[in-house]
């Protein structure tokens, strides 16, 4: 999905006042996003996907809860303004940052790992807790993204759930919430599944719990192809595993969901100028100045993201769309095992400009200072209006936590 907003002129202009590679946000899509999601009773956003302050400052005065995986992350909710009783940390061990930070603040977590419950007893002690089960199964968009089955890391593996309720219990928790992610990039029928199984757990849980949680995970459409996700009947399929959870525990069950990607991800583009273009061989390459450590997901998961040359059209012809980087995997049009996969552009010339699609999830959340390339401008925009969000990193910030012996 293109946002309305962010016409080839305005993204000229933006490129030009603030230089590139600069990512553009556009609010209107992050509350349409939002509001979809109207079938939820908590719509809690999984931070990673773009954590900048200012979209999580625009998340929150919607409404939204938030879902943090490091100290860092909670660092940058407190600093975005959600309260503590807005915050759930995820993660299947805690760090020591990560954990000081939880029993300071009194933190709700969604507990991955047996291990992190003798370590909440001892940083927070008492209190509730929710537990994250593996349900044996995973899907997503890539092997590298699905958190279910036994080759994922992630969750408590369905068959111990029993063991770690006890466990939960003994240690003087309640067990208030049931979380399940699959995977990111997930289909409609995957994440269905998760459903049933978190309904049949909940029997073990029994009248303590308050919440069930069906984890993020939503695919949006990166390719024209790609199917809408049907939000609305997804809601439905979960709410009426919350009903039959509310009629043995005889008490409201509270349903959550934790997006990532289906909030953010289309509100954002990638512009970056043109500055070399060579044949080789047959083959046609446009070189630009943003690279994987803009935009990672092409060159780890083989992802596509729509790449179109700003303001120009006519006499197109395949091409590879490559970055500035020392390294040859630094190629925006690629396949899943690296195989290139040209797109057809109009020929372009060094200074004109180009614009990557559907980078607001997981582009500039995953930038790297690789070959010592500063961290790129953001932008948000909404109507008429825009905000550098976030400056280009500068070349003393970059060199500033080290020192020469
Ligand atoms: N909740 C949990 C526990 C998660 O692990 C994740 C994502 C989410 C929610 C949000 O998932 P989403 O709704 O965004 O799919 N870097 C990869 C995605 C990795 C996601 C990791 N966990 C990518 O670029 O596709």
């Amino acid at each position: 999905m293109r946002p309305v907003a962010l016409d080839d002129a305005r993204l000229a202009a933006l490129a030009r006042e603030h230089g590139t590679p600069l990512y553009v946000y556009d609010a209107a899509t992050i509350r349409a996003r939002h509001a979809a999601l109207a079938g939820f009773d908590v719509v809690r956003y999984a931070a990673k996907a773009n954590p900048n302050l200012t979209l999580l400052k625009l998340l929150r005065n919607l409404g939204a809860s938030i879902d943090v995986v490091s100290a860092g992350e909670i660092e940058r909710a407190f600093a975005a303004g959600f309260p503590a009783e807005r915050i759930v940390f995820t993660a299947d061990l805690f760090d020591r940052a990560a954990l000081e930070r939880v029993g300071r603040h009194g933190l709700h977590v969604n507990v991955g790992s047996q291990a992190m419950l003798a370590q909440l007893a001892d940083a927070r002690p008492g209190g509730s807790v929710t537990l994250r089960i593996n349900p044996g199964f995973g899907d997503g968009h890539h092997a590298k993204v699905t958190t279910g089955g036994e080759l994922s890391k992630h969750g408590i593996w369905h068959a111990d759930l029993a063991g770690a309720i006890d466990e939960a219990r003994s240690r003087g928790f309640a067990v208030t919430g049931l979380h399940v992610h699959v995977g990111s990039g997930a289909n409609f029928e995957s994440l269905c599944a998760s459903g049933e199984l978190l309904a049949r757990s909940a029997r073990l849980v029994g009248d303590t719990l308050r919440t069930i949680s069906c984890g993020g995970g939503l695919p949006v459409r990166y390719r024209p192809t790609d199917l809408e996700f049907d939000v609305a009947r997804y809601a439905r399929a979960w709410r009426e595993h919350a009903r039959a959870i509310e009629a043995f525990t005889r008490r409201p069950i509270e349903l959550e969901i934790e997006p990532g990607r289906w909030l953010v991800a289309e509100c954002g583009v990638l512009v970056a100028e043109v500055r070399a273009t060579k044949r080789q061989g047959e083959r046609e390459f446009v070189l630009v100045d943003a690279g994987f450590h803009n935009l990672v997901r092409p060159t780890m998961y083989g992802a596509y993201h729509e790449i179109r040359a700003l303001a120009k059209t006519g006499g197109e012809r395949p091409t590879i769309v490559a970055g500035p980087l020392c390294e040859s995997a630094d190629v925006f049009t690629q396949g899943q095992d690296g195989e290139f996969a040209p797109i057809p552009l109009p020929p372009l010339a060094p200074g004109d400009f180009v614009a990557l699609h559907d980078v607001g999830a997981y582009g500039s959340s995953m930038a790297s200072n690789y070959n010592s390339q500063p961290l790129a401008a953001e932008v948000l925009i909404d109507g008429a209006r825009s905000w550098l969000v976030r400056r280009r990193q500068s070349f003393d910030e970059l060199l500033a936590p080290e020192r020469e012996l």
